[in-house]
């Protein structure tokens, strides 16, 4: 199979070749050259870390090998859809948002915040016949370990946020079968109250 460029984005280049994803760092022209090699070095080293610890926790592309000086991962490729384009239209998408924070649940659960969680980085793998499809996550380059419940909160805060922008004409019910995945979290009372917080804090913000 010949290699494709799936994605040319303002982060990464994602090739496909052999059922392989690459996922390459580009050089950015804006930053200061060492600060941009430090930059993609250390998004490279913690996206892979990451995924890799989160092996056997969630559904995470399994990692193939990693090339810090290419800033270059290579990772399984996911054969599925991508939630930001088909969420809208699935017919289960409570039970897929509940999915989504059952699997959030789990993650911080594990000390692990993703930084960017949006539907772009969330794939949805279709089972073999009569199985239920798997969601997975990816895109872990803004991830971090914290075990701290600001964090946590700030990371469902950004994730309400994307749902507002790109699936704004149900967002209020998919967000609330994520929060119903997500009371298995440990934490789950302390962070939707600071999580409460944190959203009226953004639209004080905003005011001024
Ligand atoms: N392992 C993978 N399997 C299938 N598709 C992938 C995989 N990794 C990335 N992609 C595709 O490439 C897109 C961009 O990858 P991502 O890791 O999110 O990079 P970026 O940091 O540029 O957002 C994803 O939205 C997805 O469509
Ligand atoms: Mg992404």
């Amino acid at each position: 199979m010949k290699p494709k460029i799936i994605q040319q984005g303002a982060e990464a280049h994602i090739i496909l070749e052999n059922s392989i994803i690459k996922k390459r760092r580009m050089k950015k022209s804006y930053r200061l050259p060492q600060l941009d090699e430090k930059i993609r070095k250390s998004r490279t080293r913690t996206e892979a870390r990451i995924i890799e610890k989160l092996q056997n926790i969630i559904n995470v592309p399994k990692i193939i090998k990693t090339d810090e000086s290419n800033r270059e991962i290579e990772m399984e490729f996911i054969d599925g859809k991508r939630l930001s384009d088909h969420l809208d239209n699935l017919e289960n998408k409570d039970a897929i948002c509940e999915q989504i924070g059952e699997q959030i649940a789990k993650l911080h659960d594990s000390g692990v915040i993703h930084g960017d969680l949006t539907t772009s980085n969330m794939i949805l793998k279709k089972g073999s016949k009569g199985e239920r499809s798997f969601l997975y996550f990816i895109d872990f380059g803004l991830a971090f370990m914290s075990e701290s419940i600001e964090d946590k909160a700030v990371d469902l805060h950004l994730l309400r946020q994307a749902l507002e922008a790109k699936h704004f004409t149900q967002w209020q019910t998919l967000f609330n079968s994520i929060k119903e995945g997500y009371k298995k979290s440990k934490n789950y009372n302390e962070v939707i109250k600071r999580f409460e917080k944190v959203g009226r804090r953004g639209r004080y913000k905003s005011q001024i």
